[in-house]
């Protein structure tokens, strides 16, 4: 079965394609010669997820899956969310974003957070959701340096490291992205 993955980011799509089973040929945006990206104008991180699988869907016919993700801090009221990427800016600047998202947490004595990813398939012309939360606090000083985006404040719990002072594979194991791949990869594989 072919199944295209709606993302440019060659890391992500190398990490997912090592995960699925060999019957399924992934294919990227570039494969399937999409060049453009595909506007992420939803409210939701659900939504977002949901219109790219279906812009590769209407254009291209093909079946397809996208991903979302986005940091939901309870104190700010779920900010930054879906906003995550452009939370100081258009830029998707990591160092900027967490330097306001520490400065807007300034004041609260509650530091809870989760990350938050939607992976929406399309296949066959039917919408299916995943879900993969992974709950944990905002940590007050920067730790660690793997990882990217938010990775150094985000410390998941009954962890004392965050997820920049761990390996990718502890990090797939127990965050967000992974448990949501890991239950498309369940439905594939059925
Ligand atoms: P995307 O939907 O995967 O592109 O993620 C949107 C934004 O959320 C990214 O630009 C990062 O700022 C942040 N983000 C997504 N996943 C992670 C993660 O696993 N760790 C830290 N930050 C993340």
């Amino acid at each position: 079965m072919k199944l295209v993955f709606a993302t440019h980011n060659t890391n992500k799509f190398i990490e997912v394609k090592a995960m699925l089973p060999k019957h399924i040929e992934l294919l990227s945006l570039t494969d399937i010669g999409c060049k453009e990206d595909i506007p992420e104008t939803a409210k939701t991180i659900e939504g977002n997820a949901i219109l790219k699988a279906n812009y590769v869907r209407e254009n291209y016919n093909l079946n397809c899956f996208a991903d979302d993700t986005g940091l939901e801090v309870k104190a700010l009221n779920n900010e930054p969310g879906v906003y995550s990427a452009r939370y100081a800016g258009n830029s998707n600047d990591s160092s900027a974003n967490i330097k306001k998202l520490l400065k807007n947490l300034e004041d609260f004595n509650d530091r809870s957070a989760r990350f938050k990813t939607a992976i929406a398939l399309n296949l066959e012309q039917e919408d299916t959701m995943f879900l993969g939360i992974c709950e944990g606090v905002i940590v007050k000083e920067l730790r660690g340096e793997s990882g990217f985006g938010y990775d150094p404040i985000f410390q998941p719990a009954g962890f004392n490291k965050t997820f920049a002072e761990m390996t990718l594979q502890q990090k797939s194991e127990i965050g967000h992205r992974g448990k949501a791949m890991r239950q498309l990869i369940d439905y594939l594989s059925k």
